[in-house]
């Protein structure tokens, strides 16, 4: 039966603008035919994945471009793939009951279309979804508007909040049709990276809020739950409205990549920024090393994830490939067989940054996020009063007012910081150590808020790896099949 689980969020903006929503009613299936999951129109697919076990030839069943609203904007985006594996290494098997991988491909906040996809696919999370596969998982991909839509009228059509509302009517299309689609849609894993890893982490943030009903009812979405099992990120580019601060404290000290130097003091007065967000976050570290500071912070980064991923690398080499390393890179230390290294050290190692200051909210609004907040035929704009003063000269000048609506329904935080009751309880996070395109302490504070609420959390970062790294996909398959049943 299709059941409406919503949960009131308790906190004051939250609650501000649920009440200003007239929780209108859903679509109910039965009356919204199209919104029933075709269970015989599959076609048949064969595909050889490579595991970290070796090969695995995978018979699956496969489901194109459902749409998964009933009013779509446009259906080309609004619509998801389903695979289900029925035959691994020509022995027969069941994923009716198996645990459903909700893999989005998004990257850049750009649109994403899995219509024209001939099996299981080749985007950002291919290396999960195929290990998903072989694994016996359902595999589901959905279509996601993105920020560079625009209709003929010139209007973008795919800006913020889209992305996450496509993202909540897909999980509501698939439990509005329990029963009918393979696997157990009371344990489905979303999975993503960079912006794909930022709106999986606000799915499993946010689930039911009623926050996002009007929009979710514009769509015509199925009348179900919205809530995950479990939420992996990866890099996540996210809480996007304390970025540009976050981004002047972690890497505020590197040049760009051609050498130049930001401006100091516009740095420091981002970086001074995130000091006093990250001290009302009131955030303890995990590992019990005390609160969470700008002070604190690069301690427990280096301890509890840094200084291991680099010892472990280090250790699996050959005493010449170590010295050799440490010879290229004079700010890592070796000694009692692990790396030695502190947080001043460690940005050094990775000696630059990506982004100008400020990073995410850029003064020329040029950057994914300026455009990700766009609005009808406007292209992009400014979504922080910081940047939007620096830029225009008014010391006084306020953002349009429906952006601290749409912010609130693009970051996870808030609703980890309230301990939304309808979020994931079940969190993996990754990130890659030389990425630069955010601060380490965003994936940092979405580890330590999901832990302090008492969710199990898996964080760990790859030594010297880059953006939208993924180097324990098996693991995370593993992790998918073992959650608690
Ligand atoms: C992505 C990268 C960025 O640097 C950014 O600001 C937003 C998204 C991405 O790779 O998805």
């Amino acid at each position: 039966m299709i059941g409406r689980r919503t949960f009131m969020t308790r906190g004051a903006a939250g609650a501000a603008l649920a009440s200003g929503l007239a929780a209108p009613a859903g679509r109910a299936l039965g009356r919204q035919g199209d919104l029933v999951f075709p269970t015989g129109a599959f076609q048949i697919r064969r595909a050889r994945i490579a595991t970290p076990a070796g090969d695995v030839m995978v018979t699956y069943r496969f489901w194109r471009a459902l749409p998964y609203v009933a009013d779509p904007v446009d259906a080309r985006h609004q619509s998801l793939n389903v695979c289900v594996p029925v035959e691994i290494n020509n022995v027969a098997i069941d994923a009716g009951a198996a645990p459903i991988l909700l893999a989005t491909a998004m990257g850049g906040y750009a649109p994403i279309s899995v219509a024209d996809a001939d099996g299981v696919s080749a985007g950002r999370m291919a290396l999960n979804a195929r290990l998903g596969l072989a694994a016996g998982l359902v595999v589901v991909e959905p279509g996601l508007r993105g920020r560079t839509l625009v209709d003929r009228n010139g209007v973008h059509y795919g800006v913020a909040p889209a992305a996450i509302v496509d993202l909540k009517a897909a999980v509501r299309y698939l439990r509005a049709n329990a029963g009918r689609v393979p696997g157990n849609v009371e344990r489905i894993v979303s999975a993503g990276s960079s912006a794909g890893g930022a709106v999986s982490a606000l799915l499993g943030a946010s689930g039911d809020s009623p926050l996002y009903a009007r929009h979710l009812a514009e769509l015509g979405a199925a009348d179900a739950s919205d809530a995950i099992f479990a939420a992996g990120a990866w890099c996540p580019i996210t809480d996007l409205e304390n970025a540009d601060g976050a981004y002047e404290w972690c890497w505020g000290a590197n040049p760009l990549e051609d050498g130049r130097r930001v401006d100091p003091a516009l740095s420091a007065e981002l970086a001074a920024g995130f000091a006093a967000y990250q001290a009302g976050l009131g955030l303890p570290a995990p590992d019990g090393s005390g609160p969470l500071t700008a002070d604190s912070y690069g301690r427990w980064l280096v301890g509890a994830l840094l200084r291991p991923a680099a010892t472990a690398r280090l250790a699996a080499m050959s005493e010449i490939e170590r010295a050799a390393y440490l010879f290229r890179n004079p700010t890592i230390g070796w000694g009692d067989g692990g790396a030695a290294f502190d947080w001043p050290g460690f940005v050094a190692h990775i000696g630059t940054r990506l982004k100008p200051a400020p990073a995410f909210d850029a003064l020329d609004l040029s950057s994914i996020e300026n455009a990700l907040f766009g609005r009808g035929t406007t292209k992009a704009r400014h979504f922080t009063p910081f940047s939007l003063r620096l830029a225009t000269g008014d010391g006084a000048a306020r953002l349009d007012p429906d952006l601290a609506e749409t912010l609130r329904l693009m970051n996870p935080m808030p609703f980890l910081a309230e301990a939304h009751p309808g979020r994931a309880r079940h969190w993996w996070i990754r990130n890659g150590a030389a990425d630069t395109h955010t601060s380490h302490s965003v994936a940092g504070n979405l580890a330590a808020m999901a832990a302090r609420n008492g969710d199990r959390v898996t964080y760990r970062i790859y030594w010297d790896a880059g953006h939208v790294a993924n180097e324990d996909a098996g693991a995370f398959i593993d992790w998918i099949r073992a959650l608690p049943g």
